[in-house]
Parts: structure tokens; C-alpha cells; sequence
């Protein structure tokens, strides 16, 4: 695990943004793992601009999200899928038919569960899987004691997920209480796993999530096994880490990140041309 620690919200969600943008320049049927969340509108964001504006190509992709509601159809304006179409394949130019999510009305949802895993075997598995985290630890809807080996199934919501959601839905009693959700297992499974976690809410699990035991009561401490797995966090978030001198040193010095680090400063956290005029008023 490698745990990247920028300035701003706004700079770890374009990080994120960059590495899925790399993923899609660099494979030919690239497969994507999509997640929900308020803290992944800005990563979509990013992206619909870097299609807009750099026409970063998403024709060939295929894309998996982790979760859904159990009982909201598509329509629903609460359901995952209102929220990927709204926030990120309406911006872009996939194909609809190529973007997949659990049916949440399926008849047999056990059924369903069996074919979405069969889809994402079928697809060639995740090439990266981008995660957020909930406030107690979840990944996708892996509530504690959530199996590392679990697959897509049917689970039912945590007390405090639903307090966590509650607010979208105006009010917990208006919340489905199960979701279909891609297991842990799942998860794992993935080439490359990119959890972002931004803003001081999220800084104690993010801590126990990343520098904490292993456990399942944890699901996002099981991304400690994951050969290839990048925490990318902001200043609030990784408040509680312990390392994070660390971490601020490896992102500073590794040759890997160079050309994310050399992008990084020159935007300067969204003044594209700051630095520029700064330094021809210096010279
Ligand atoms: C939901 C999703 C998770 C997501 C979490 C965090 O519970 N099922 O996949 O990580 O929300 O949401 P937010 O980004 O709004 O904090």
C-alpha cells in the first residue's frame, strides 16, 4: 500500500482523476471499478472536463460499479445508477451498454449477485478499482465482518451507514435497509486498487483503515494485502495518520510519481497560470 497525502480535496480527487485517465489512455478495453459517494463527485467532474476538454476517451471502456440499493430501479433519483449517469456516463462518450451496475429490483437477487460476478469475470476483472470509505470502514456496502473471501451478495445496511446516507434520502425511515454490493474478495481481485478519502470526517478511519490491525470489522484494512493499492488522501483526512511524514516524503522523492508531482505544482491547486506569472515576476 502506498498512501499519497495532498494539499486539498481538490488535489487528491485529481490525482484520482489522472490515474483512471492513465488507465484508460494505456489499455485497449480498459475496465474500470466506479464507486458512489459525495467524494467522488469531484473525480467525476474532473474526468467529464478531461473528456470535454483533452477528449480523454472513454469509447472503449467497460465500468463496474461496487453497489446499488436493493428496491431503487434506475429511475429513482437515489439509486447508484441516477447518480453514475448523472454525475460521470452522461458527460462522457461510453456506451451505456458497456456500464453495469447490481439491478437492485431484480426478481432473484441471489441470481442477479451470480451474474454481476460473472460479468466481471466475463470483462477480464477490474484494471482499477476505484474505492471510497465509509465511516466504519466499509468498502462498496462491506459492512463490518464483512468475509476478505466475500463476493456480490445481498447484505443489510449498518446503523450507522444508515445515519451516514440518511441525509440524501430526507430521513433514515425513507433508506433501504439492504443493497447488493461487490464482495471484498472482489475487490481484491483487482489489478490496481485507488481508495480516496478527503476531509476531516474520514480521518479517523482512514487512520485505522491504513495504520491499524487487519480485521475484518475493518473492510478497507483488507486493501493492506493488496499488491498494488494507492491511499490517496487530503491534509484533513490523513490528520490522524501516523506516517504521514513519511508518506509526504515518498510521494516527494519517488521517481514514480514524478510526473504526478510535476503536475500537481504547476496547476498550484487550481491557478493554472500562477506560477508562470509568479516566476516571470521574479526573473
Ligand atoms: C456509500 C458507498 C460507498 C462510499 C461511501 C462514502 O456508502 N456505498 O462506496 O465509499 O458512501 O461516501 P461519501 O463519499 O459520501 O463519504
Amino acid at each position: 500500500m502506498e498512501v499519497v497525502i495532498q494539499s486539498s480535496a481538490r488535489a487528491a480527487a485529481d490525482l484520482a482523476a489522472r490515474l483512471i485517465a492513465d488507465v484508460l489512455r494505456e489499455k485497449h478495453r480498459p475496465v474500470l471499478g466506479l464507486a458512489t459517494g459525495r467524494t467522488m463527485e469531484a473525480v467525476y467532474a474532473r474526468l467529464a472536463a478531461m473528456h470535454s476538454e483533452d477528449g480523454l476517451n472513454f469509447s472503449g471502456c467497460e465500468t463496474f460499479n461496487l453497489d446499488e440499493y436493493v428496491g431503487l430501479p434506475a429511475e429513482n433519483p437515489h439509486s447508484y445508477r441516477h447518480y453514475m449517469n448523472h454525475h460521470l456516463f452522461s458527460k462522457v462518450n461510453v456506451y451505456l451498454r458497456n456500464t453495469h451496475l447490481p439491478d437492485g429490483v431484480a426478481a432473484d437477487l441471489d441470481a442477479e449477485c451470480g451474474r454481476y460476478e460473472q460479468l466481471i469475470a466475463h470483462a477480464g476483472g477490474m484494471d482499477l478499482q476505484l474505492l471510497g470509505i465509509g465511516r466504519n470502514g466499509h468498502l462498496g456496502f462491506n459492512e463490518p465482518l464483512s468475509s476478505f473471501q466475500s463476493r456480490t451478495r445481498v447484505v443489510t445496511l449498518a446503523p450507522e451507514t444508515i445515519r451516514q446516507n440518511a441525509r440524501l434520502f430526507g430521513g433514515a425511515e425513507n433508506m433501504p435497509r439492504q443493497a447488493i454490493t461487490v464482495g471484498v474478495g472482489t475487490i481484491l481481485e483487482s489489478r490496481r486498487c485507488v481508495l480516496l478519502a478527503t476531509g476531516s470526517d474520514k480521518a479517523d478511519i482512514l487512520a485505522k483503515a491504513v495504520e491499524g490491525p487487519i480485521t475484518s470489522m475493518v473492510s478497507a484494512t483488507a486493501l493492506q494485502m493488496h499488491p498494488d493499492c494507492v491511499v490517496i488522501a487530503d491534509a484533513a483526512a490523513a490528520s490522524r495518520l501516523k506516517e504521514g511524514d513519511y508518506y509526504r516524503a515518498m510521494f516527494a522523492s519517488s521517481p514514480k510519481w514524478a510526473k504526478y508531482r510535476d503536475a500537481a505544482s504547476q496547476r498550484l491547486d487550481g491557478h493554472p497560470n500562477e506560477m508562470l506569472l509568479s516566476r516571470g515576476r521574479n526573473t
